[in-house]
């Protein structure tokens, strides 16, 4: 099967599963109908999924079902979906538009935008903790999950990513910063598709290998994307990281050296899948396609 094809059924079983997750807006309070609006405005019906489908697709490699793992696949794109309504809001880098419609803030305004971000996180969560396995495998997924959206992950490469605006970064901390703001969501992602399956440990660690050099590679790509893309094709605006003076890879390597960086990456991501063997191509497939998006 095409990677396309197999995305595309991953990102329709995600989608199903968010709408039953995301609460109804029916309670007779209107500001907390609002809250619950801006959320599905920011989860439901965009997105490229591929953190639900590296989820879903390690937890079938590793021997489970992959609907077994649909909880913590939605969970990864609840604090995906946080994680970008922050991102653009005016105080980070201020950008008006994300998935080809206008930003959650400017369609519900800051505060709500602010709000939503932090009860998608909060559901995220409750999904994770909702998932019908062995409370062991639970609770290593939340451990997992809670280490790599927090100050040792995400936020904490947010936090990196921002200061890079004032301070021009090096190498070495681009690659930090890189490595937590984006990698880390990318690396929980699989390695709690291997928890859900009960995963050995070394195929853990292949799982974390292969995902930590896709999420440095995936970011050097979004920096190549936001300079040599379109606005229609991204979804969100060009030129975004030049306007915010951040430095990037493509600041600091220019576009055709980064670009051979990550190819170097996606080598080493496919290469980490060996003790898979063939049954892993659908994940080398995607490493490729990933190198080669257009959005
Ligand atoms: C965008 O992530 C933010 C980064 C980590 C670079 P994606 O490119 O996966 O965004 P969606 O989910 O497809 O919109
Ligand atoms: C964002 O990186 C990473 C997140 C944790 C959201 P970017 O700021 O480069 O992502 P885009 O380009 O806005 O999607
Ligand atoms: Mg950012
Ligand atoms: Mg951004
Ligand atoms: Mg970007």
């Amino acid at each position: 099967m095409k990677v396309n094809d197999q995305l595309k059924i991953y990102a329709e079983m995600t989608e199903a599963a968010l709408e039953k997750y995301l609460p109804a807006a029916k309670t007779p309070f209107a500001a907390s109908d609002t809250l619950i609006e801006a959320m599905r405005y920011s989860l439901i019906g965009g997105g490229k999924r591929i953190r639900a489908a590296l989820c879903l697709e390690f937890c079938r490699l590793c021997g489970g079902d992959p609907e077994a793992a649909l909880p913590f696949a939605c969970a990864i794109e609840m604090a995906h979906a946080y994680s970008l309504i922050h991102d653009d809001l005016p105080c980070m880098d201020d950008d008006d538009m994300r998935r080809g419609k206008p930003s959650c803030h400017v369609a519900y305004g800051e505060a709500t935008a602010v709000l939503a971000g932090d009860a998608l996180q909060s559901l995220a969560f409750e999904t994770a903790s909702s998932a019908d396995l062995p409370a062991d495998r639970v609770a290593a997924a939340l451990k997992t999950f809670s280490a790599c959206i927090g100050c040792a992950g995400m936020c904490g490469g947010q936090a990196m990513d921002l200061d890079a605006e004032s301070v021009p970064s090096d190498e070495a901390t681009l690659i930090e910063t890189s490595r937590k703001k984006t990698g880390a969501m990318i690396v929980a992602a699989s390695k709690l598709g291997c928890i859900a399956a009960g995963a050995e440990v070394n195929q853990i660690y292949s799982a974390e290998k292969y995902a930590s050099a896709l999420g440095l590679s995936f970011q050097m790509i979004d920096d190549v994307l936001d300079v040599e893309s379109t606005a229609a094709e991204l979804g969100k605006p060009i030129g975004s990281d030049e306007k915010s003076g951040k430095t990037t890879f493509v600041s600091l390597f220019g576009v055709e050296e980064t670009m051979k960086k990550a190819s170097l990456l996606t080598e080493s991501a496919k290469a980490a899948l060996s003790i898979f063997g063939n049954d892993a191509k659908f994940l080398k497939d995607l490493a490729d396609y990933l190198y080669s998006r257009r959005s």
